[in-house]
């Protein structure tokens, strides 16, 4: 998968050499092309921002330069990248999102800064590519470069040949299937005795299905207290039933 991302921090994007997004970018899995986006700002400050009309507080980034650069940026490539613009007030991030992101070849992040892009950019390339502004959550960051981190970091473990076992993501929270809008249980290793504190019995007992149920049971436990809201009574089993009842 290809990623570009432009951005007036490119050094923001350091830890993409780290741990997984490291090892899947050096084995040609993830090719991430980072841009300063202040190469396509031409006067001798290289501003990329300026007063909004209207008035009020900050400073909203320029059209134009957003739009050379992304126009450069796809130009440098085949066919057209989906992008992604962060923004506190865009639709969620969530797994079915990251899901759907892993299934593209080349995705192109424009995160802003200040008060954001002047919106024309996005009327613009909103009807010329496929365009999301997406949020990570209801709190405001600083800028859109720790989100990009947060998205790349989530779509680039599901790329095939990221996780070192494929079959972790299956189990994930929220992934689809069998752990769709639930949290993963509690998780135990050697020893089994520490500090006084045993592992559950069932999980030494080497029965694959008591373990199977027990983890779902935790799950939905953990699910009921943490966020009973992602709990829909009316898709779950009897057996689900009386482990959330009990
Ligand atoms: N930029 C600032 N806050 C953000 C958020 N919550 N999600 C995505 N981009 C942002």
């Amino acid at each position: 998968m290809r990623i570009d991302v432009i951005s007036i921090f490119p050094e923001y994007f350091a830890p993409l050499d780290v741990s997984l997004m490291g090892k899947a970018r050096a084995k040609g899995i993830l090719d991430v092309r980072l841009h300063q986006l202040r190469e396509w700002a031409h006067d001798v400050h290289k501003t990329v921002d300026d007063t909004p009309y209207g008035g009020g507080p900050g400073m909203v980034m320029k059209p134009e330069i957003w739009g050379a650069a992304i126009d450069d940026v796809i130009a440098g490539g085949e066919g057209l990248p989906r992008l992604i613009v962060p923004t506190p007030s865009g639709r969620p991030f969530t797994q079915a999102v990251a899901l759907e992101y892993a299934a593209e070849p080349w995705l192109l992040f424009a995160p802003a800064r200040y008060e954001g892009i002047d919106s024309r950019v996005m009327i613009e390339y909103g009807s010329r590519l496929r365009l999301d502004e997406v949020s990570i959550g209801d709190y405001v960051l600083a800028g859109g470069e720790a989100a990009v981190l947060v998205m790349v970091e989530a779509v680039a473990r599901l790329l095939p040949g990221v996780l070192g076992n494929a079959v972790s993501a299956v189990d994930d929270s929220f992934a689809p299937g069998a752990m769709e809008n639930l949290l993963e249980g509690p998780v135990f290793t050697k020893p089994p005795v520490w500090r006084g504190h045993e592992v559950p019995e069932v999980l030494l007992s080497g029965h694959h299905g008591k373990i199977a149920r027990w983890r779902r049971d935790e799950a939905l436990r953990r699910t009921l207290r943490t966020r009973p809201e992602l709990i829909e009574r009316g898709e779950l089993s009897a057996a689900d039933l009386r482990a959330i009842e009990s």
